[in-house]
């Protein structure tokens, strides 16, 4: 077992924290606003730690559950503390609207992460496509994971596996623009607006399942 941790203390950091403390895996919650980081730590069953925001991480895999749109500032704030570090990308950078990517064409959020890390850490695109509320119900899901660094992708498949989740490698990093595609019909399969455009098909959303109206 080892120290996980997590940069961000929302819905996601919260779901992520509690799977991985019932997996025994000691988790170590950062966050701008200790006091955030303490009450998830406190929530947590197994002994959580939180460490100082924009120092180095006591993890080897640091989870990145921040807004994409914040993702950039909140790397620039830890820069050289990243150091050599395995940093679970899970971020979706999608538009406000869900209307798509907000990434540059050929780009994914993963890569432009990338570009703001030291060079020894390493991305790894995963969860993205996972829905918090669906995580901590402790399935065994399938969680893709992206990466180019082979030992860290190694490294991010064996702690999923200690998760309960079965890893699916889907290749290098340029694979995370498609698992980001991914999260964006996710998150607009579970938006209203979809469920509206359904509804003029003839079809209808119920709990998350799209089912013929019969
Ligand atoms: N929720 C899901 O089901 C889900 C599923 C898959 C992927 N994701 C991805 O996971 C990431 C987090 O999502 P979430 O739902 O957990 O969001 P959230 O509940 O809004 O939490 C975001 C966290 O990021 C922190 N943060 C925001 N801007 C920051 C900044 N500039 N510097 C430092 N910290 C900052 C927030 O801190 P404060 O509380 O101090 O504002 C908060 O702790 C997103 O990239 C999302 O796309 C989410």
């Amino acid at each position: 077992m080892s120290t996980i941790s997590i940069i961000g203390a929302g819905d996601m950091a919260t779901a992520a924290a509690a799977r991985i403390a019932k997996a025994g895996h000691t988790v170590e919650i950062l966050s701008r606003d200790p006091a955030k980081a303490r009450a998830l730590a406190d929530k947590l069953s197994a002994g959580a730690i939180t460490g100082t925001y924009a120092t180095a991480p006591t993890g080897d895999i640091v989870i990145l559950a921040v807004p994409y749109g914040s993702a950039a500032a909140v790397v620039a704030d830890y820069g050289d503390a990243l150091d050599g570090k395995v940093i679970i990308d899970i971020t979706n950078p999608v538009a406000p609207d869900l209307s798509g990517l907000v990434t540059p064409h050929g780009s994914s959020g993963a890569q432009e992460i990338a570009k703001g890390l030291p060079a020894t850490a390493h991305v790894v695109k995963a969860f993205n496509a996972v829905f918090g509320h669906v995580l901590a119900k402790n399935g065994r899901l399938d969680a893709f994971i992206a990466a180019d660094d082979a030992e860290a992708k190694a490294r991010v498949s064996t702690f999923i596996e200690s998760l309960g989740l079965r890893p699916l490698d889907v290749g290098g990093l340029h694979m995370a623009s498609t698992l980001e595609a991914l999260g964006l019909i996710a998150d607009l399969r579970m938006s209203d607006s979809f469920a509206g455009r359904l509804a003029g098909t003839g079809r209808v959303r119920k709990c998350g399942v799209v089912r013929r109206r019969s």
